[in-house]
């Protein structure tokens, strides 16, 4: 069996991050969302993997390598623009030959990862099985409805949805699903939709079953959601001190401070992590906060956000005002008070950025 991880598209609701970044990149408590899946892939026992890229190739090729750091065999797939998950299945046809795989969204997160689904395939060879988890607004998701173990029809973002089960971002197909993938046309938005390929097969009488996860899944496709995933993930993990920290600072509740960092008269209350050589200094940084490596970050409060690489952060020490949370910063950011004159806020900001001031 094979592993699709779909790394391409748009990503036009995390810009401007995806302006000049793979949102598959972002780290969610410091490592890359796209390693979570690779990780989930491995565990499965599934070692072959085929990453569909598109424009945004070249940094998910760095990042992830060859795969050999998590014993997998990775081949990249170029799609040459993002026409849907359907298109991008159509894209590893040849990658994936007759086997079976497994397909997953490079921006999705499962906390029980999916061992469970791909073994219950394996055992049960329905020509496709779907990730399916039980939602308060199902409305808002692509739903599946069922009969007798089976899934008879999926409709997306109904206006009556007809069970309360949303389709998560893992699908397990056997080749049967390139012909589905032929046949259809593109959705109103020009997209081959998966969704679409799934009911063609559910139409011509090919066996389509659903798997059920209970823990949490996250689709990190938003700011909110990346930042829930990033608490999500914060929650799971174990204090670990290698960084240094001063006499004039506390680490409260569970904190992770990498190699090389250095904690200087700050507060630090977890659940957070403090990326290498990164330097906080006379400042307070809050629960579910991930700061990643090469940061620096002085005379601020921070809580419940995500800070990239390389990134500045600071505050004059007599001001001690600004106060950040809920937000998603990128890397090599700048973000300082000055005493320049005129007094006034200057920014050099990208295309769709947000900026919210007191
Ligand atoms: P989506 O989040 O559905 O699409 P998107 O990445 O274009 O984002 P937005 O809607 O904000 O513009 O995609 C889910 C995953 O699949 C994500 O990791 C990107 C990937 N993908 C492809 O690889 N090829 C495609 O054609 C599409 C649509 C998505």
């Amino acid at each position: 069996m094979k592993g699709l991880v779909l790394s391409g598209g748009e990503g036009t609701r995390l810009r401007p991050i995806t302006h000049t970044s793979a949102k598959q990149l972002i780290p969610v408590a410091n490592k890359p969302v796209l390693f979570y899946g690779l990780e989930a892939i491995r565990e499965a026992g599934i070692t072959e993997v085929g990453i569909i890229v598109g424009d945004t190739w070249q940094e998910i090729q760095e990042a992830a390598g060859d795969g050999s750091r998590w014993g997998l065999k990775i081949t990249y797939i170029r799609q040459e623009a993002p026409l849907g998950l359907a298109h991008a299945v159509l894209a590893a046809e040849e990658f994936i030959g007759d086997e079976a795989f497994v397909m997953y969204l490079g921006d999705n997160i499962i906390k029980d990862g999916i061992k469970d689904l791909v073994n219950e395939f394996r055992s049960q060879r329905p020509n496709s099985q779907i990730l399916l988890v039980s939602v308060p607004n199902p409305s808002q998701f692509g739903v599946a409805e069922l009969q007798d173990g089976k899934v008879v029809r999926l409709e997306e973002k109904p206006e009556k949805p007809k069970s309360d089960l949303a389709l998560v971002g893992v699908y397990m197909f056997d080749a049967n699903i390139f012909k589905a993938a032929k046949a259809i046309k593109p959705s109103w938005r020009n997209e081959l939709e998966i969704t679409d390929a799934i009911q063609w097969l559910i139409d011509h009488e090919y066996k389509v079953v659903p798997h059920l996860v209970t823990g949490w899944w996250k689709d990190t496709g938003k700011l909110e959601d990346m930042l829930d995933a990033n608490r999500l993930i914060l929650d799971t993990i174990e204090a670990r001190i290698e960084g240094d920290v001063d006499e004039g600072s506390t680490i409260q509740f569970r904190v992770i401070i990498e190699k090389g960092a250095e904690i200087q008269n700050s507060v630090i209350r977890g659940p957070a992590i403090i990326g290498a050589k990164t330097v906080i200094r006379n400042a307070y940084v809050g629960p579910f906060t991930s700061i990643d490596a090469n940061c620096r970050v002085d005379n601020v409060e921070i809580q419940h956000s995500i800070v990239c690489e390389k990134t500045v952060i600071m505050d004059h020490p007599s001001q001690r005002t600004f106060r950040i949370e809920d937000s998603l910063i990128g890397t090599n950011v700048e973000i300082k008070r000055t005493t320049q004159k005129p007094r006034a806020h200057r920014f050099l900001l990208g295309d769709s950025s947000k900026v919210e001031l007191l």
